[in-house]
């Protein structure tokens, strides 16, 4: 059985969707945090069971019978990831196996200025270390981020945040067909795979300037010293850890970790990447 955790997050429910058209649902297995929430997917013949990284021994009931486990990230901030990722990973080996997919980042490093990518490194030595076979897909980062801040651009008619650079701004479709293919594909990526990152590395001028062409609105790109940028986030509502967050965001995109491109996720989709561009005219629409 495949066993996909995070079933019903936004990444994992399109990895779900991409492996249906692949193989037969009784091979497919989700673990979730809320049960209920998947019904629509045990209406399709998935295997639904409860599963919580942060409690390990109800992930025994939600791998069994794995052949592969993929990982979904969780989205949990700070030293509890790596704990929680390193339970996912022992209990996939635990379950029987014989392979651990997880979903990286193409700029996983230990020394990133992307507090994230802290914890995707962590979880890619332990794999490396643990898991026997395993797969680390290292994503592109997420053009769903444009959600975040071309909302507010359009409202204030301003792109006023911190100095930025290029990112390989990537289509969440596309990385969920490039995950259910490592897992049904034979040979399909081993170990640490290259950036699955879209072909075009775009900054914030260059966005602004592609929504104005979509919204005919122009767009202001205005660079905002970082602790100025801090202190409205956190005047506007903003938890401070998470702005400190966010701003390791920009601090790493202007070092251009975020701007590498490769042509791997191309080569296995098969096909042109889903550009920044249509991503943002299927928001905006
Ligand atoms: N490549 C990038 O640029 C980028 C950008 C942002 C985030 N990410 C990573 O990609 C992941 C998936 O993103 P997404 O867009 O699908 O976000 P999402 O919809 O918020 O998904 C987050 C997932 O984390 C799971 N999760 C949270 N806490 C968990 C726990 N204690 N045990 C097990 N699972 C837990 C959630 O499971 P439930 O469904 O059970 O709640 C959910 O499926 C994120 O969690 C993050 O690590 C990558």
């Amino acid at each position: 059985m495949l066993i996909i955790t995070g079933g019903t997050g936004r990444l994992g429910s399109l990895i779900v969707d991409k492996l249906l058209e692949r193989v037969p649902a009784d091979r497919v297995g989700v673990s979730v945090r809320d049960v209920a929430g998947a019904a629509a997917l045990a209406e399709r013949g998935v295997r639904v069971r409860a599963g919580d990284f942060t409690d390990p021994a109800s992930l025994d009931h939600a791998f069994e019978g794995a052949e592969q486990v993929l990982v979904v990230s969780p989205s949990i901030r700070g030293d509890g990831a790596v704990a929680a990722t390193r339970a996912a990973i022992d209990a996939a080996a635990r379950a029987g196996a014989s392979r651990v997919l997880y979903t990286s980042h193409q700029a996983s490093s230990a020394d990133s200025l992307f507090a994230a990518q802290h914890q995707h490194a962590a979880a890619e030595a332990y794999l490396a270390e643990r898991a026997g076979r395993f797969t680390a897909l290292r994503h592109g980062f997420y053009a769903s981020t444009f959600e975040i801040y071309v909302p507010t651009a359009l409202e204030t008619g301003e792109f006023r945040l911190p100095e930025d650079g290029p990112v390989s701004w990537t289509a969440h479709g596309d990385l969920a067909e490039a995950d259910a293919i490592a897992m049904t594909r034979p040979g399909a990526f081993d170990g640490i795979t290259p950036a699955l990152a879209a072909p075009e590395a775009l900054d914030l001028v260059d966005v602004a300037r592609i929504v104005g062409e979509i919204t005919g609105r122009t767009l202001k790109r205005i660079v905002v010293d970082d602790e100025e940028w801090k202190a409205t986030a956190v005047a506007g509502g903003l938890p401070a850890p998470a702005a400190e967050f966010a701003l390791g965001m920009f601090r790493a995109a202007r070092r251009g970790e975020f701007a590498v491109t490769d042509p791997a996720l191309e080569t296995v989709l098969g096909r042109p990447a889903t550009s920044a561009r249509s991503v943002l005219e299927a928001m905006l629409r």
